[in-house]
């Protein structure tokens, strides 16, 4: 995903130009065509979800995708168990994004959406996963550090892409981390996924920050909230844009004991 940078200059995820984020210009750079990533990252967490729901069947709970931004695939790796999924973003022009894309997703995600189905538990789901995405998404324009006050509402959750690029703080990061994990019930699957030493990215013509952090880093930020933990490493330096190392998948159950 994304654009390199022009340095990595300290800022703060309030100090960021969110309502300058243009959500056609990531989506033509990062996720108009499924790229070996995207391939590898869905193989992960397709068979991370669908390996769990297969021992524990359910079709009623409630998923969250945490910083959904411009990208569905997130959604569609919760589809088939959720009968509804929140969408959360601070960037206005994402939510309206999101919420156009609920009256029917364009064509350039179905390839991602075909590649779920390569899992039975994904090609069962029956009728057309257009109206699904519609129903049971709900699109919400807010800020993650405030699921703090929403402890353990939501039983299945992603996060893509978000905890390492909203700001250059460590500790934001931490918090971002802390705040997705705690917003799971104990037990429910997840799947992040992080940009390894990113340098901070373009969309479009607008920079946005990025906290450089590397595989350990992630793996002990996710890892005191979590249980089953696998972690995996995607992809090749700089492959998709310059200034980061590789893609990081967390994938896991929220643990019990915080
Ligand atoms: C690099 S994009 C990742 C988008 C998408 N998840 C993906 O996989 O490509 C980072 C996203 O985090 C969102 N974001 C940044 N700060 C946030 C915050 N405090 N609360 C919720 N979303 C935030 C941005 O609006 C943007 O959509």
């Amino acid at each position: 995903m994304h654009l390199g940078s022009p340095g990595n200059l300290s800022q703060l995820n309030a100090e960021a130009p969110w309502d300058a984020f243009d959500p056609k210009a990531y989506v033509d750079h990062n996720y108009k065509s499924v790229i070996p990533e995207d391939r590898e990252i869905i193989s992960i967490v397709r068979a991370h979800f669908g390996d769990h729901f297969r021992a524990n069947p359910d079709r009623s709970i409630r998923g969250i995708d945490v910083g959904a931004g411009a990208n569905l695939y997130p959604a569609f790796s919760m589809m088939p168990w959720c009968e509804e999924i929140t969408l959360l973003d601070r960037a206005e022009p994402n939510v309206d994004y999101l919420e156009a894309q609920q009256l029917g997703y364009d064509q350039d995600w179905d390839g991602f959406w075909d590649l779920f189905c390569e899992d039975a538990g994904y090609a069962a789901l029956p009728g057309d996963p257009r109206d699904r995405f519609a129903e049971v998404t709900r699109v919400e324009n807010g800020d993650l550090f405030a699921l703090s006050a929403r402890r353990e509402q939501w039983s299945l959750g992603t996060m893509f892409f978000v905890a390492e690029s909203l700001s250059t703080s460590h500790e934001e990061f931490w918090q971002a981390v802390e705040c997705f994990l705690l917003a799971l019930t104990p037990g429910a699957p997840f799947a992040a996924a992080f940009m390894e030493h990113s340098e901070g990215y373009f969309v479009g013509n607008t920079h946005f920050p990025a906290c450089d952090v590397g595989e350990p880093e992630i793996r002990s930020a996710v890892e005191t909230y979590a249980e089953g933990l696998r972690i995996f490493t995607v992809g090749q330096p700089n492959a998709v844009r310059d200034g980061y190392t590789s893609m990081i998948v967390a994938c896991g159950f929220r643990g019990g004991g915080n």
